[in-house]
Protein backbone atom coordinates (compact mmCIF):
# COMPACT_ATOMS: atom_id res chain seq x y z
CA UNK A 1 0.00 0.00 0.00
CA UNK A 2 3.24 2.12 0.15
CA UNK A 3 2.92 3.68 -2.86
CA UNK A 4 5.07 6.36 -4.41
CA UNK A 5 4.22 10.22 -3.17
CA UNK A 6 2.38 11.53 -6.47
CA UNK A 7 -0.57 14.51 -6.95
CA UNK A 8 -3.32 14.58 -5.21
CA UNK A 9 -6.28 14.04 -6.01
CA UNK A 10 -8.50 16.47 -7.65
CA UNK A 11 -11.09 17.65 -5.63
CA UNK A 12 -14.40 15.98 -5.55
CA UNK A 13 -13.12 12.42 -6.59
CA UNK A 14 -14.25 10.39 -4.20
CA UNK A 15 -11.65 7.58 -2.87
CA UNK A 16 -13.54 4.61 -1.49
CA UNK A 17 -12.12 1.60 0.60
CA UNK A 18 -13.81 -1.34 1.59
CA UNK A 19 -13.05 -2.50 5.45
CA UNK A 20 -13.58 -5.85 6.57
CA UNK A 21 -14.28 -7.50 10.14
CA UNK A 22 -11.89 -10.27 11.21
CA UNK A 23 -12.62 -12.85 13.24
CA UNK A 24 -9.67 -14.31 15.55
CA UNK A 25 -9.43 -18.15 14.97
CA UNK A 26 -7.33 -18.24 17.74
CA UNK A 27 -5.91 -15.90 20.03
CA UNK A 28 -3.28 -16.78 22.64
CA UNK A 29 -2.04 -14.35 25.74
CA UNK A 30 1.95 -15.40 25.80
CA UNK A 31 2.77 -12.80 27.89
CA UNK A 32 2.99 -9.29 29.76
CA UNK A 33 5.11 -6.87 28.02
CA UNK A 34 7.05 -3.72 29.83
CA UNK A 35 4.56 -1.38 28.09
CA UNK A 36 1.63 -2.99 29.79
CA UNK A 37 0.15 -4.50 26.99
CA UNK A 38 0.03 -8.54 26.23
CA UNK A 39 2.33 -10.29 24.03
CA UNK A 40 -0.56 -12.42 21.67
CA UNK A 41 -0.38 -15.01 18.98
CA UNK A 42 -3.34 -15.09 16.97
CA UNK A 43 -4.50 -16.06 13.54
CA UNK A 44 -6.81 -13.01 12.38
CA UNK A 45 -8.84 -13.92 9.20
CA UNK A 46 -10.42 -10.96 7.63
CA UNK A 47 -14.29 -11.58 6.78
CA UNK A 48 -16.37 -10.37 4.06
CA UNK A 49 -18.69 -8.11 6.53
CA UNK A 50 -17.33 -4.83 6.98
CA UNK A 51 -17.74 -1.67 6.30
CA UNK A 52 -17.39 1.21 3.61
CA UNK A 53 -15.31 4.26 4.23
CA UNK A 54 -15.72 7.00 0.95
CA UNK A 55 -13.36 10.12 1.36
CA UNK A 56 -13.13 13.23 -0.79
CA UNK A 57 -11.02 16.28 -0.44
CA UNK A 58 -12.99 18.75 1.83
CA UNK A 59 -13.06 22.78 0.84
CA UNK A 60 -13.51 24.93 3.94
CA UNK A 61 -10.93 25.19 6.90
CA UNK A 62 -7.53 23.67 6.40
CA UNK A 63 -6.52 20.47 8.47
CA UNK A 64 -7.72 18.99 11.23
CA UNK A 65 -10.43 21.25 12.12
CA UNK A 66 -11.74 20.98 8.81
CA UNK A 67 -12.28 17.35 8.77
CA UNK A 68 -15.93 16.20 8.94
CA UNK A 69 -17.39 12.34 9.68
CA UNK A 70 -20.32 11.08 8.44
CA UNK A 71 -22.07 7.39 9.56
CA UNK A 72 -24.63 5.86 7.83
CA UNK A 73 -26.21 2.52 8.87
CA UNK A 74 -25.69 1.14 12.54
CA UNK A 75 -25.76 4.11 14.88
CA UNK A 76 -22.56 5.37 15.95
CA UNK A 77 -21.85 8.58 17.95
CA UNK A 78 -19.49 11.05 15.56
CA UNK A 79 -17.13 12.49 18.25
CA UNK A 80 -13.70 13.43 17.88
CA UNK A 81 -11.66 10.43 19.37
CA UNK A 82 -13.64 8.96 16.70
CA UNK A 83 -11.23 6.24 15.13
CA UNK A 84 -11.33 7.54 11.64
CA UNK A 85 -11.39 11.46 12.68
CA UNK A 86 -7.89 9.99 14.62
CA UNK A 87 -6.67 8.27 11.94
CA UNK A 88 -6.97 11.42 9.34
CA UNK A 89 -5.34 13.40 12.23
CA UNK A 90 -2.14 10.85 12.62
CA UNK A 91 -1.70 10.33 8.83
CA UNK A 92 -1.57 14.37 8.01
CA UNK A 93 0.94 14.43 11.41
CA UNK A 94 3.20 11.77 9.55
CA UNK A 95 2.94 12.98 6.14
CA UNK A 96 3.39 16.95 6.83
CA UNK A 97 6.72 17.19 5.61
CA UNK A 98 6.65 14.80 2.88
CA UNK A 99 3.33 15.27 0.81
CA UNK A 100 3.23 17.11 -2.42
CA UNK A 101 2.41 19.91 -1.40
CA UNK A 102 4.56 20.30 1.47
CA UNK A 103 4.96 23.14 3.21
CA UNK A 104 1.52 23.56 2.93
CA UNK A 105 -0.43 21.25 5.58
CA UNK A 106 -2.32 18.37 3.96
CA UNK A 107 -6.03 19.58 3.26
CA UNK A 108 -9.01 18.99 5.50
CA UNK A 109 -11.25 15.57 4.37
CA UNK A 110 -14.55 14.45 4.27
CA UNK A 111 -15.46 10.88 5.42
CA UNK A 112 -18.52 8.84 4.88
CA UNK A 113 -18.49 5.49 6.75
CA UNK A 114 -21.26 2.92 6.25
CA UNK A 115 -21.24 0.62 9.31
CA UNK A 116 -22.47 -2.70 9.13
CA UNK A 117 -19.92 -3.84 11.70
CA UNK A 118 -21.22 -3.55 15.23
CA UNK A 119 -19.34 -1.76 17.37
CA UNK A 120 -17.12 -3.05 20.56
CA UNK A 121 -17.94 -6.46 19.33
CA UNK A 122 -14.29 -8.06 19.32
CA UNK A 123 -14.52 -7.72 15.34
CA UNK A 124 -12.52 -5.11 15.23
CA UNK A 125 -14.51 -3.04 12.98
CA UNK A 126 -12.97 0.62 14.30
CA UNK A 127 -9.48 -0.71 13.93
CA UNK A 128 -10.76 -1.71 10.04
CA UNK A 129 -12.14 1.65 9.43
CA UNK A 130 -8.90 3.32 10.65
CA UNK A 131 -6.22 1.47 8.19
CA UNK A 132 -9.10 1.81 5.65
CA UNK A 133 -8.82 5.84 6.47
CA UNK A 134 -5.71 5.97 6.34
CA UNK A 135 -5.08 4.58 3.18
CA UNK A 136 -7.70 6.61 1.19
CA UNK A 137 -6.07 9.72 2.66
CA UNK A 138 -2.83 9.06 1.80
CA UNK A 139 -4.09 7.98 -1.88
CA UNK A 140 -6.25 11.32 -1.64
CA UNK A 141 -3.07 13.81 -0.49
CA UNK A 142 -0.88 11.88 -3.01
CA UNK A 143 1.38 10.87 0.14
CA UNK A 144 3.37 8.08 0.62
CA UNK A 145 4.88 6.64 3.48
CA UNK A 146 7.23 4.02 4.05
CA UNK A 147 6.22 0.22 5.09
CA UNK A 148 7.93 0.88 8.67
CA UNK A 149 6.53 4.62 9.27
CA UNK A 150 2.86 2.89 7.98
CA UNK A 151 2.79 0.34 10.98
CA UNK A 152 3.75 2.92 13.28
CA UNK A 153 1.15 5.21 12.69
CA UNK A 154 -1.36 1.91 12.75
CA UNK A 155 -0.64 0.82 16.07
CA UNK A 156 -0.71 4.15 17.39
CA UNK A 157 -4.63 4.07 16.51
CA UNK A 158 -4.80 -0.10 17.88
CA UNK A 159 -3.69 -3.21 18.19
CA UNK A 160 -5.50 -4.55 15.52
CA UNK A 161 -5.26 -1.77 12.69
CA UNK A 162 -1.81 -3.29 11.57
CA UNK A 163 -3.58 -6.30 10.75
CA UNK A 164 -5.79 -4.83 8.68
CA UNK A 165 -3.81 -2.25 6.99
CA UNK A 166 -2.14 -5.81 5.42
CA UNK A 167 -5.19 -6.90 3.71
CA UNK A 168 -5.48 -10.95 4.43
CA UNK A 169 -5.36 -13.51 6.87
CA UNK A 170 -2.36 -13.15 8.85
CA UNK A 171 -0.79 -14.42 12.05
CA UNK A 172 -0.42 -11.60 14.55
CA UNK A 173 1.86 -10.80 17.54
CA UNK A 174 3.51 -8.58 19.63
CA UNK A 175 0.84 -6.34 21.03
CA UNK A 176 -0.45 -6.75 17.42
CA UNK A 177 2.08 -4.57 14.91
CA UNK A 178 3.94 -8.00 13.88
CA UNK A 179 1.75 -8.60 11.09
CA UNK A 180 3.02 -12.14 9.32
CA UNK A 181 0.79 -12.86 6.20
CA UNK A 182 -0.80 -16.44 5.77
CA UNK A 183 -1.83 -17.22 2.74
CA UNK A 184 -5.39 -17.79 1.41
CA UNK A 185 -7.12 -21.36 2.47
CA UNK A 186 -7.74 -23.50 -0.27
CA UNK A 187 -10.70 -24.12 -1.95
CA UNK A 188 -14.08 -22.94 -1.11
CA UNK A 189 -14.32 -20.18 1.31
CA UNK A 190 -15.89 -21.17 4.65
CA UNK A 191 -18.75 -19.22 6.09
CA UNK A 192 -19.26 -18.10 9.86
CA UNK A 193 -21.94 -17.21 11.60
CA UNK A 194 -21.51 -13.95 14.23
CA UNK A 195 -23.73 -13.37 16.86
CA UNK A 196 -22.66 -10.41 18.78
CA UNK A 197 -25.02 -9.43 21.84
CA UNK A 198 -25.56 -6.03 22.59
CA UNK A 199 -23.21 -5.88 25.54
CA UNK A 200 -20.46 -3.29 26.25
CA UNK A 201 -17.42 -5.44 26.97
CA UNK A 202 -14.30 -3.02 26.94
CA UNK A 203 -11.02 -4.39 25.74
CA UNK A 204 -9.24 -2.99 28.61
CA UNK A 205 -11.04 -4.29 30.98
CA UNK A 206 -11.32 -7.81 29.60
CA UNK A 207 -7.48 -7.48 29.65
CA UNK A 208 -7.38 -6.42 33.31
CA UNK A 209 -9.25 -9.59 34.23
CA UNK A 210 -6.86 -11.41 32.44
CA UNK A 211 -3.83 -9.80 34.26
CA UNK A 212 -5.76 -10.24 37.67
CA UNK A 213 -5.85 -14.16 37.26
CA UNK A 214 -9.23 -14.99 35.15
CA UNK A 215 -7.31 -16.90 33.02
CA UNK A 216 -7.00 -20.54 31.58
CA UNK A 217 -3.83 -22.24 33.62
CA UNK A 218 -2.68 -24.14 30.36
CA UNK A 219 -0.70 -23.41 27.43
CA UNK A 220 -2.87 -25.48 24.70
CA UNK A 221 -4.06 -21.59 22.87
CA UNK A 222 -0.79 -21.26 22.01
CA UNK A 223 -0.28 -24.86 20.46
CA UNK A 224 -3.30 -24.68 18.26
CA UNK A 225 -2.46 -21.54 17.56
CA UNK A 226 0.63 -22.66 16.04
CA UNK A 227 -0.21 -25.58 14.74
CA UNK A 228 -3.19 -23.60 12.19
CA UNK A 229 -0.25 -20.58 11.24
CA UNK A 230 1.62 -23.90 10.62
CA UNK A 231 -1.05 -25.48 8.51
CA UNK A 232 -2.21 -22.38 6.56
CA UNK A 233 1.09 -21.58 5.38
CA UNK A 234 1.58 -25.42 4.29
CA UNK A 235 -1.86 -24.59 2.67
CA UNK A 236 -4.78 -25.72 4.50
CA UNK A 237 -8.52 -25.79 2.62
CA UNK A 238 -11.57 -24.47 3.75
CA UNK A 239 -13.25 -27.66 4.74
CA UNK A 240 -10.19 -28.98 7.04
CA UNK A 241 -10.34 -25.57 9.02
CA UNK A 242 -14.00 -25.81 9.63
CA UNK A 243 -13.47 -30.21 10.67
CA UNK A 244 -10.61 -28.26 13.38
CA UNK A 245 -13.45 -25.94 14.46
CA UNK A 246 -13.78 -27.46 18.02
CA UNK A 247 -9.77 -26.92 18.71
CA UNK A 248 -9.76 -23.28 17.31
CA UNK A 249 -13.15 -22.22 19.32
CA UNK A 250 -11.70 -23.30 22.88
CA UNK A 251 -8.46 -21.42 21.74
CA UNK A 252 -9.20 -18.32 22.83
CA UNK A 253 -7.32 -17.44 26.09
CA UNK A 254 -9.28 -14.40 26.97
CA UNK A 255 -12.31 -16.38 27.23
CA UNK A 256 -12.48 -16.85 30.97
CA UNK A 257 -11.84 -13.11 31.42
CA UNK A 258 -14.70 -11.85 29.18
CA UNK A 259 -16.99 -14.43 30.75
CA UNK A 260 -15.88 -12.57 34.05
CA UNK A 261 -16.87 -8.80 33.14
CA UNK A 262 -19.62 -10.19 31.20
CA UNK A 263 -21.26 -13.02 33.26
CA UNK A 264 -24.57 -13.58 31.48
CA UNK A 265 -22.57 -14.72 28.15
CA UNK A 266 -21.59 -18.01 29.62
CA UNK A 267 -25.37 -19.42 29.48
CA UNK A 268 -26.03 -17.72 26.15
CA UNK A 269 -23.13 -19.70 24.80
CA UNK A 270 -24.07 -22.47 26.07
CA UNK A 271 -27.18 -22.20 24.85
CA UNK A 272 -26.34 -21.22 21.22
CA UNK A 273 -23.42 -24.61 20.96
CA UNK A 274 -26.39 -26.75 22.24
CA UNK A 275 -28.76 -25.15 19.51
CA UNK A 276 -26.11 -25.34 16.64
CA UNK A 277 -24.35 -28.38 17.56
CA UNK A 278 -20.90 -26.85 16.34
CA UNK A 279 -18.40 -25.36 18.62
CA UNK A 280 -18.88 -21.95 19.07
CA UNK A 281 -15.48 -19.77 19.33
CA UNK A 282 -15.12 -15.99 20.75
CA UNK A 283 -13.48 -13.47 18.14
CA UNK A 284 -11.08 -10.96 20.57
CA UNK A 285 -12.02 -9.96 23.94
CA UNK A 286 -15.73 -10.68 23.00
CA UNK A 287 -19.00 -10.61 22.96
CA UNK A 288 -18.96 -11.73 19.51
CA UNK A 289 -19.07 -15.89 19.07
CA UNK A 290 -18.78 -17.24 16.16
CA UNK A 291 -19.46 -20.84 14.47
CA UNK A 292 -18.06 -21.70 10.99
CA UNK A 293 -19.90 -23.70 8.36
CA UNK A 294 -18.80 -24.86 5.25
CA UNK A 295 -20.82 -23.04 3.08
CA UNK A 296 -22.94 -19.27 2.84
CA UNK A 297 -25.88 -20.91 2.97
CA UNK A 298 -25.57 -23.83 5.77
CA UNK A 299 -24.41 -20.41 7.70
CA UNK A 300 -27.24 -18.93 6.95
CA UNK A 301 -29.80 -21.27 7.92
CA UNK A 302 -28.17 -21.28 11.35
CA UNK A 303 -28.89 -17.89 11.17
CA UNK A 304 -32.63 -18.24 10.70
CA UNK A 305 -32.10 -20.68 13.39
CA UNK A 306 -30.62 -18.26 15.91
CA UNK A 307 -32.84 -15.74 15.27
CA UNK A 308 -35.95 -18.16 16.21
CA UNK A 309 -34.22 -19.45 19.16
CA UNK A 310 -34.07 -15.55 20.20
CA UNK A 311 -37.55 -15.17 19.61
CA UNK A 312 -39.16 -18.26 21.07
CA UNK A 313 -36.63 -18.31 24.03
CA UNK A 314 -34.47 -21.47 23.54
CA UNK A 315 -31.45 -18.99 23.86
CA UNK A 316 -31.39 -16.46 26.88
CA UNK A 317 -32.08 -12.94 26.90
CA UNK A 318 -29.42 -10.55 27.16
CA UNK A 319 -28.09 -7.39 26.85
CA UNK A 320 -29.76 -4.77 25.79
CA UNK A 321 -31.95 -5.98 22.73
CA UNK A 322 -31.55 -8.70 20.24
CA UNK A 323 -28.45 -10.02 19.37
CA UNK A 324 -26.70 -8.85 15.90
CA UNK A 325 -26.93 -12.22 13.94
CA UNK A 326 -25.26 -12.51 10.32
CA UNK A 327 -24.07 -15.16 8.50
CA UNK A 328 -20.81 -14.02 6.55
CA UNK A 329 -17.93 -15.49 4.45
CA UNK A 330 -14.16 -15.46 5.17
CA UNK A 331 -12.26 -13.65 3.03
CA UNK A 332 -9.15 -13.77 1.55
CA UNK A 333 -6.85 -11.33 -0.35
CA UNK A 334 -8.85 -12.14 -3.86
CA UNK A 335 -11.77 -11.52 -1.73
CA UNK A 336 -11.07 -8.00 -0.45
CA UNK A 337 -10.20 -6.59 -3.66
CA UNK A 338 -13.01 -7.74 -5.05
CA UNK A 339 -15.23 -6.23 -2.51
CA UNK A 340 -13.00 -3.30 -2.61
CA UNK A 341 -14.14 -3.03 -6.64
CA UNK A 342 -17.88 -3.75 -6.33
CA UNK A 343 -17.75 -0.51 -3.96
CA UNK A 344 -16.60 1.61 -6.03
CA UNK A 345 -19.21 0.93 -8.59
CA UNK A 346 -21.55 2.62 -5.76
CA UNK A 347 -22.64 1.30 -2.30
CA UNK A 348 -21.32 3.89 0.41
CA UNK A 349 -24.43 6.31 1.21
O1 LIG B 1 -5.03 -1.24 21.40
P1 LIG B 1 -6.45 -1.34 21.81
O2 LIG B 1 -7.16 -0.02 21.80
O3 LIG B 1 -7.20 -2.42 21.14
O4 LIG B 1 -6.37 -1.80 23.35
C1 LIG B 1 -7.28 -1.47 24.35
C2 LIG B 1 -6.68 -1.85 25.71
O5 LIG B 1 -6.58 -3.28 25.83
C3 LIG B 1 -5.26 -1.36 25.90
O6 LIG B 1 -5.24 -0.06 26.43
C4 LIG B 1 -4.69 -2.37 26.86
O7 LIG B 1 -5.10 -2.06 28.18
C5 LIG B 1 -5.38 -3.65 26.46
N1 LIG B 1 -4.57 -4.47 25.54
C6 LIG B 1 -3.53 -5.25 26.04
N2 LIG B 1 -2.78 -6.01 25.17
C7 LIG B 1 -3.04 -6.02 23.85
C8 LIG B 1 -4.09 -5.23 23.32
C9 LIG B 1 -4.83 -4.48 24.20
O8 LIG B 1 -3.29 -5.28 27.25
N3 LIG B 1 -2.29 -6.78 23.04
Amino acid sequence: MSGETGAAQPAGLRILRFAPAKLNLTLAVVGRREDGFHALHSVMMPLILGDAVAVTLASGAAGARGDTLRVAGLGLPVTPDNLVLRAIAAARGAVHATWPGAPSTPPALAVRLAKRIPVAAGLGGGSSDAAATIAAALEAWGAALSGDALVTLAASLGSDVPFFLAGGAALVTGRGEFVAPLPDLVGESPAALIVTPRLAVSTAAVFEAYAGGERPRTQAALAVSERLAAELRAGLSGSALVSGAADLAAANDLLPATLSVAPSLAAFRVALERLLGRPVGQSGSGPTAWVLFPSLATARQAARLVRLGIRDGNLPPIGDGDPFVAATVTAGRAGITMVVESNRSGGVA
